[in-house]
């Protein structure tokens, strides 16, 4: 039977969310109904709500979200009723041109549930990064369900779903960190913080945390900054380059999306060094940048998409090391919220009061 639920919708572009009625088809071929516990507000939500990602309003926000199986299709097998797992917006479909290649961290046709969700009177809802979480259940592929640790808090556990694995695989994956490597991250909110958090742990020899907020330079420092840049009163290129022996870092992550941000990385990193961008940027910005040096330093300009992660081999990696206190997941949320305070929750991001806020929500009435 399909099912009523609330859930958080992004009308018009750049209008406040509301809090609709959303209709929950029963969980088709392949597909699982999932009773969200908690989500993540990260900031591609508001991206979406702002018409950065693309028009297809109306849209159902949330995509950093742990749950619990309460229905599965025909044919399902990675997981069953009862089964605590996190939600991933990759989930490979082992035949397309990248899968078959043996990289289905890059799968161009990721599975998604195989009919929509919709408003009372039928239109249907494009979920965030196919997930849309900020609801009470949801409707996903089976697929997008990694089972993990039931010791996990929820609210902990569903950041690895999103900005965590982010900016934790651009360290290890994308970026492909070396023990001794200099590393800097630019932009220290969720995405940044795992990013650094996520060098710490490789051992990289210096981790140089950038961001204008000095609350944010503070959060860094717990997640395993070495050194921290003001970039509202301190020059960014220069600062790096003066604290890496005057070369610049191996590996700079830009997790802010802007081109003042992107020049900063490009330039900021030694000879041979990696740029990885994970901040998502809006459609009209370019870069411009001198063609002399994109050939003479060398070295690789990546971006990176959900950390070149493969969930079924990572999640759980990050939940193990979160339960055996080597990574302190708790420490990126700042406060947990209702379902109807998303609004709110966009302004604290704005304002960079927040690592992250997290939606708990409460089990829906039977
Ligand atoms: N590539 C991916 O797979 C992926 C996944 C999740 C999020 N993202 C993107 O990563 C970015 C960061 O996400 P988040 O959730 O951490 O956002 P956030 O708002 O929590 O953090 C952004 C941080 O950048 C800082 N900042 C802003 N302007 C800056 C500047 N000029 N110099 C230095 N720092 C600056 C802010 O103070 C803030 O701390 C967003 O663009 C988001 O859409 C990408
Ligand atoms: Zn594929
Ligand atoms: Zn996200």
């Amino acid at each position: 039977m399909a099912q009523q639920v609330r859930g958080v919708i992004a009308t018009a572009q750049g209008a406040p969310v509301e809090v609709q009625t959303v209709i929950v088809p029963d969980p088709g071929p392949g597909d699982a109904v999932v009773t969200v516990q908690a989500c993540g507000v990260c900031h591609t939500d508001l991206h979406y709500r702002d018409g950065g990602i693309n028009d297809d309003f109306p849209f159902l926000l949330g995509h950093e979200a742990a749950g619990i199986v309460e229905a599965v299709g025909d044919g399902v097998t990675n997981v069953a009723v009862g089964d605590y797992v996190v939600l991933a917006w990759r989930a490979p479909c082992g035949t397309c041109r990248a899968c078959r290649r043996g990289r289905p961290w890059y799968c161009f046709d990721s599975r998604n549930a195989t009919r929509p969700m919709t408003l009372l009177d039928g239109t249907p809802l494009a979920p965030a990064l196919g997930i849309g979480a900020f609801i009470e259940k949801t409707l996903v592929s089976a697929a997008q369900c990694v089972t993990v640790d039931r010791r996990a808090d929820p609210a902990a556990a569903g950041l690895i779903g999103c900005g965590v694995m982010a900016g934790w695989g651009a360290v290890a994956n994308t970026g492909g960190v070396q023990r001794g490597d200099t590393v800097a991250v630019i932009g220290c909110g969720g995405v940044g913080n795992a990013a650094i958090a996520s060098a710490a742990f490789a051992g990289a020899r210096s981790v140089i945390a950038v961001d204008v907020d000095p609350r944010k330079l503070d959060w860094a420092r717990h997640f395993g900054a070495t050194d921290t840049i003001d970039a509202r009163s301190e020059d960014v290129v220069e600062r790096v380059r003066e604290l890496t022996d005057d070369f610049g870092a191996d590996l700079v992550v830009e997790a802010v999306g802007r081109p003042e941000t992107y020049e900063q990385a490009f330039l900021a990193r030694d000879l041979a060094g990696t740029v990885v961008l994970v901040g998502v940027p809006t459609p009209e910005l370019t870069v411009t940048l001198p063609m002399i040096e994109i050939f003479g330093r060398g070295g690789a300009l990546k971006s990176s998409w959900y950390g070149d992660c493969l969930p079924t081999r990572d999640f759980p990696i990050l939940i193990d090391l979160y339960l055996r206190g080597r990574f302190d997941l708790d420490a990126l949320i700042s406060e947990r919220v209702g379902i109807d305070d998303v609004e709110e929750a966009f302004a604290r991001m704005q304002r960079g009061e927040v690592l992250r806020s997290v939606v708990v929500l409460q089990p829906a009435a039977v």
